[in-house]
């Protein structure tokens, strides 16, 4: 694929895309002036019987005059209320097609699509299909060196020039901008486990941080024990490398004032190896159980926009980071741990890990940071995805400024969240006889017992969202827009979230 898609004013374009709503009727006025450089090319197609321009769809002419190539993509029913999700799933074919025709200088007309959403909502749009399905993971793939291409690529363009309306060329832009952070978060995500451990991932973070101007500190196992942290410690005690926390903050720079109050804090969960523990997984739930670093990722990944970005927010992020393995110095099921805020946890089920490295990193965060808002994202449970499938995340959030503010977010992107319910009653189902509370009681509603549990490391008035993003963080089969595997869920929606904090 592509290793860089730019914008510029003019491609001087061999090839042109153009994207239509379904049933457009004889040749609308808007696109004369195409068709007529095109030699009639435009009108000829669609008076065929099997012209289409249903949501997906992709025709390529080839006109006797003007470009050499003419994408026509179908965007659907006008008016639908996710027309958005119609252009990020035109701009997903379009990049592939102009990938697979070695085009590297493409325009794409938008004439019509004025009305269907803002200008720079619609550049956006197109950008994400863009950059989300420039996605290949080939790091590993025994060909040498990596930077080489292969035989199939060999000669292909690397670079792609797209021009496009001078008003969306900013949402392009910044669609394109935020593409690339979420491209290193599913990179970071698709790493295996053997080499993304806790260790790495601490590297990695500094490296960043150091490229886009982030402050990094981390906590390592050792201060993290000092500090009492009882969960971080313990789920990652058996680990190949030790388990760390990993703080990444972004100054806010400017003169609003959220830039220089309280902070948002991002948590995000990072197991960069899930087998459970002592109480193992079966071998079929353990194979994907690499992205369970994937709530951390996301968060990586959202600081890396929010830096490159220079949004002039103020925002923390803490990525507690740790492998769930099983070893003499692994934790047991009926280990009662002391966490970082005091409360004490009677371990049931050491495959219920997030919540206790969630748990240190809540409660670290709350006392040190006094932050304005929290929201955290994590591949909580095998629940949420038995309940929800991979279409949306579960949301768990009884603020309803910050759940609308958030759920608007999602809109935008078309990271899709579902309100579930966290009442007083669920605390019920982690009574403890022998501590605190108990990390599961059992199978019974479980992605909210993972939501009650972690409401026990939250100060209580402080605004917080809880996403359970195990079913949406990677995909068994591709869809529209993403291929199989891991898909950067979260980067996009927080960023926006972030950007459009009031
Ligand atoms: N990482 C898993 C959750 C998960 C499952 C993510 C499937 C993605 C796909 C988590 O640590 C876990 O094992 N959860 C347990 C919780 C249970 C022990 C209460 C689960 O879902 O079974
Ligand atoms: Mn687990
Ligand atoms: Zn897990």
């Amino acid at each position: 694929m592509y290793r860089q898609i730019r914008v510029v004013g003019d491609a001087n374009a061999d090839t042109v895309a153009v994207m239509l709503f379904d049933k457009p009727g004889p040749l609308p006025a808007c696109h004369a002036g195409l068709d007529r450089r095109a030699g009639g090319a435009l009108k000829a197609a669609m008076r065929r019987a099997e012209f289409s321009a249903v949501r997906g769809a992709l025709q390529c002419l080839y006109p006797p005059s003007g470009p050499k190539r003419l994408y026509v993509l179908g965007l659907g029913d006008r008016g639908q209320s996710d027309d958005c999700s119609a252009m990020r799933i035109a701009g997903a074919k379009l990049v592939k097609a102009a990938y697979d025709a070695d085009v590297s200088r493409l325009s794409i007309d938008v004439a019509g699509l004025d009305g269907a959403a803002t200008p720079d909502d619609t550049g956006r749009a197109i950008a994400d299909g863009l950059a989300i399905a420039n996605f290949e993971f080939d790091l590993f793939k025994g060909k040498g060196d990596h930077n080489k291409p292969d035989r199939a690529n060999k000669g292909k363009a690397t670079r792609l020039a797209v021009s496009i309306d001078r008003s969306m060329r900013k949402g392009l832009t910044h669609g394109l901008h935020v593409g690339e952070s979420v491209t290193l978060a599913r990179k970071l995500a698709a790493t295996p486990p053997n080499v993304a451990n806790p260790r790495y991932l601490v590297a990695f973070c500094r490296k960043i941080a150091r490229q886009v101007g982030l402050k990094c500190t981390i906590i390592d196992a050792k201060r993290a024990a000092a500090l009492k942290m009882g969960g971080l410690i313990a789920v990652g005690a058996a680990g190949s490398t030790p388990p760390a926390m990993i703080c990444l903050e972004w100054p806010g720079r400017g003169r609003a004032p959220k830039a220089n109050g309280k902070p948002i804090l991002l948590v995000g969960k990072a197991v960069t190896f899930d087998t459970g523990g002592y109480s193992i997984k079966p071998a079929a739930s353990m194979d994907t159980m690499k992205y369970d670093k994937c709530g951390g990722v996301a968060v990586i990944g959202a600081m890396h926009a929010i830096a490159r970005l220079k949004l002039p927010v103020r925002v923390v992020a803490l990525v507690p980071v740790a492998e769930n393995m099983i070893d003499k110095t692994g934790y047991r099921p009926s280990d009662i741990l002391r966490m970082y805020n005091g409360v004490t946890v009677e371990v049931t089920n050491t495959d219920a890990e997030g919540r206790l490295v969630l748990a240190d990193a809540l409660a670290y965060g709350c006392r040190h940071y006094k932050p304005r808002a929290i929201i955290d994202l994590a591949t909580l449970t095998g629940g949420v995805v038995v309940a929800l499938g991979s279409l949306c995340a579960g949301a768990f959030c009884g603020d309803s400024k910050l759940r609308g503010h958030l759920f608007d977010a999602a809109e935008h992107t078309g990271e899709r969240l579902w309100h579930l319910p966290l009442w007083a009653e669920h605390k019920e189902l982690l009574k403890s006889s022998h501590a605190d509370i108990v990390n599961s009681g059992g199978r019974e509603a479980h992605p909210i017992q993972g939501a009650a549990f972690l409401q026990h490391f939250v100060d209580q008035k402080t605004p917080w969202a809880h996403l359970d993003i195990a079913g949406v963080s990677d995909l068994k089969n591709a869809n529209d827009l993403f291929c199989k595997g891991p898909t950067g869920f979260g980067v996009r929606l927080l960023v926006r979230a972030v950007e459009t904090w009031r």
